[in-house]
């Protein structure tokens, strides 16, 4: 049985087959804390100049969520929805954007949320492209940094948490689509990540 539920070979073969959700990386506790920390620092660096949030979808939707409302200043938030090619758990670098931003960026101050970054080659990418959109600066919060795997050198100011190179489920990030509403991160077993 697939988890779907049905056999149907229609389907195709279970993205899921093989994997478990395994122990808990990082509580929801200890997620809701660092999120208060990087909002007040946020609060701080951006005092007198409000951002323009740019949330990546779909995975960054629930750090957007709670980051936004630790930030007390008035920010303005808009979403990009991309897709990468490559496998379940691994990104190709090539990335196509399926929902562009629906405002200007020419003199915003651009901060760009992101639910996590592995090789660095998606926000590598959006980088580029939104900095061509003439910001008045463009900074980047990422939730979660696989340490050590970056394949480009990206300045990251505000990271919520370094983790080993594990794949994680929960609080946004998915497998296959599932798993986003965890409220806590939890370790994929048997993904290679
Ligand atoms: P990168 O381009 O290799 O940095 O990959 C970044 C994107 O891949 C993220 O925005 C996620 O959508 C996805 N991704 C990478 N690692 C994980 C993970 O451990 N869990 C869930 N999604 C991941
Ligand atoms: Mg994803």
């Amino acid at each position: 049985m697939n988890r779907h539920g049905g056999n149907d070979p229609e389907r195709g073969e279970d993205p899921l087959a093989g994997l478990s959700l395994g122990r808990v990386l990082i509580t929801e506790d200890e997620i809701t804390r660092r999120v208060g920390e990087l909002g007040e620092r946020i609060t701080k660096n951006y005092a007198g100049r409000p951002p323009l949030l740019v949330g990546v979808l779909k995975g960054a939707f629930m750090f957007m969520a709670d980051l936004a409302r630790a930030i007390q200043l008035p920010v303005e938030m808009d979403f990009m929805a991309v897709s990468s090619y490559g496998t379940a758990t691994k990104t190709s670098g090539i990335v196509r954007i399926v929902k562009d931003l629906d405002v200007d960026l020419v003199d915003r101050h651009v901060l760009i949320v992101e639910d996590i970054v592995d090789s660095g080659l998606t926000l590598s990418y959006l980088k580029k492209g939104l900095s061509a959109q003439n910001p008045a600066s463009l900074e980047i919060c990422a939730l979660l940094v696989k340490t050590d795997q970056q394949r480009v050198d990206l300045n990251i100011p505000y990271v919520g948490f370094e983790i080993p190179p594990d794949f994680v489920v929960g609080y946004g990030l998915d497998i296959a689509e599932v798993y986003r509403n965890l409220r806590d991160i939890r370790i994929m077993v048997g993904a290679t990540s």
